[in-house]
């Protein structure tokens, strides 16, 4: 395939209504999911990590959150889309356990202003030869904004209308969200990993993944799961480790 691309009319009718109204209702009435602005900590720490960054403004429901509370837009996620997505690509792609992660989000633009600026994506599992690809699934649009991506044929934007899906490989794949959502727009879209290789084959990338989606979200996300908790403390231990080893060596 080529980088990236824009599927119409994948998903059948009666799953894609699941999603869309479980993921409506879960918008309308859930006390958890956050409206992230990024900080200027966070942007700094994410683009130390990923090397690319979009400051971003929207409502976003964590991987954690989909796990405990979307059924369906995790049976989604873990019994539909990999074939799916695996046909469409011409390569076998796998799901990831994504609690604690950033692997699978609800991305809703909701309020004038929201959006989502250059970067790419950035998951380390398995190695070079092993592509990662995010597959964004489009629930519903009354919005002016486009999908841009930069790539071999330069910028492009597509635009997306519910049940539309867009591929495209982490790290060569520059992509936006474009314009900034006007006044009584709406766009609400999932965003989904998938893997040729579902591990990490190397500490770096580990570690690197785990920093990742800790510095992505707020102090008060980073306490509410336990997932995120574990996270919190394996990159506290790296850095610990990382600064006794660096001690000794500079000692010597
Ligand atoms: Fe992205």
């Amino acid at each position: 395939m080529s980088s990236s691309r824009v599927v119409s009319s994948v998903l059948p009718a009666l799953q894609l209504a699941r999603v869309q109204s479980e993921v409506q209702r879960y918008l309308e009435e859930s006390p958890h999911s956050s409206y992230f602005r990024d900080s200027p900590f966070t942007a700094w720490v994410s683009k130390l990590v990923n090397g690319s960054y979009g400051v971003s403004k929207r409502r976003t429901v964590i991987s954690s959150e989909v796990e405990a509370f979307l059924p369906a837009c995790k049976k989604l996620y873990y019994h539909y889309l990999p074939s799916v997505v695996s046909d469409l690509l011409g390569r076998d792609v796998f799901p990831l356990p994504i609690r604690g992660t950033m692997l699978v989000e609800v991305h809703c633009y909701q309020e004038p202003g929201d959006t989502i600026g250059w970067h790419t994506d950035a998951t380390k599992l398995g190695s070079a030869e092993h592509k990662v690809f995010t597959c964004v699934l489009c629930l519903e649009n009354s919005s002016t904004q486009k999908l841009c991506v930069t790539d071999e044929g330069g910028v492009r934007c597509y635009e997306m209308t519910p049940g539309d899906i867009f591929l495209f490989e982490h790290f060569s794949v520059c992509h936006a969200t474009l314009p900034a959502l006007g006044e009584g727009e709406k766009r609400t879209i999932v965003t989904m990993v998938f893997a040729e290789h579902p591990y990490y084959d190397t500490l770096p990338a580990y570690v690197h993944d785990l920093a990742k989606n800790v510095s992505a979200y707020p102090l008060t996300e980073w306490f509410r799961y336990p997932a995120f908790q574990l996270n919190l403390l394996l990159v506290l231990l790296a850095v610990a480790i990382t600064a006794v080893a660096t001690a000794a060596v500079l000692r010597l």
